[in-house]
């Protein structure tokens, strides 16, 4: 099959549509995140690449603390506004209505709405360029009861969305086309 090249471009899938919170002077905010991943297992560190001029980005700075929520696809209103305005303008937590929580580090709102919530210490930051990757350690993790299955988390009952570059979409999970760390032996000799 023939390739065409498209030169350097931040093209990986799928990219997570997230919501990223931070306490920014004195109130909870939140920016739609879709660079962000894991970046450790142990410790658990995940990184999220956010821009120089965001509003959230100063209360990450300011409080050392971030949190990352885990939208399901109910809350796709509400992912795509928190991604279109800024908390420098307006309050987009009474906005999106978001009941917000906080755990163990005030600096970092957690959306009740929200299945999956990761709270954050902020680790390092690194300016790469427009963006400024930010490294957070997570301290804590907490789960809606009803998305777990046998006790474990179960992503069909989380529902994450999915956000699409070129398309500028958002999409839910496919399906599953085989069993990790194992489909894999059929290759082996
Ligand atoms: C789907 C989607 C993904 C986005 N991903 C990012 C991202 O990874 N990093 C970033 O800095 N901005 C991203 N944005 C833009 C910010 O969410 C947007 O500028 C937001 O209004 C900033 O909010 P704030 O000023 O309250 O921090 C994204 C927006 C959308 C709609």
């Amino acid at each position: 099959m023939a390739k065409i090249k498209l030169g350097p471009q931040s093209l990986l899938y799928p990219m997570p549509a997230l919501l990223v919170g931070a306490q920014v002077n004195g109130k909870p905010n939140f920016i739609t995140v879709a660079w962000g991943g894991i970046a450790c297992g142990d410790p658990p560190m995940i990184s999220v690449a956010i821009r120089h001029t965001r509003h959230s980005l100063k209360g990450i700075l300011e409080n050392k603390c971030f949190s990352v929520n885990v939208p399901g696809a109910d809350l796709v209103k509400e992912v795509d506004y928190c991604g279109i305005v800024s908390g420098a303008k307006v309050d987009k937590v009474a906005a999106c209505n978001f009941k917000v929580t906080t755990g163990k580090l005030c600096g970092a709102p957690l959306i009740d709405q929200c299945p999956v919530n990761l709270e954050c210490e902020l680790y390092h930051t690194i300016a790469l360029g427009s963006h400024v990757l930010v490294i957070g350690r997570i301290t804590e993790t907490h789960i809606s009861e009803d998305c777990l299955t046998n006790g474990r988390p179960d992503v069909t009952k989380i529902n994450p969305l999915i956000y699409t570059t070129a398309q500028s979409e958002y999409q839910t999970l496919g399906d599953v086309v085989g069993k990790a760390f194992s489909v894999g032996n059929e290759l082996k000799e």
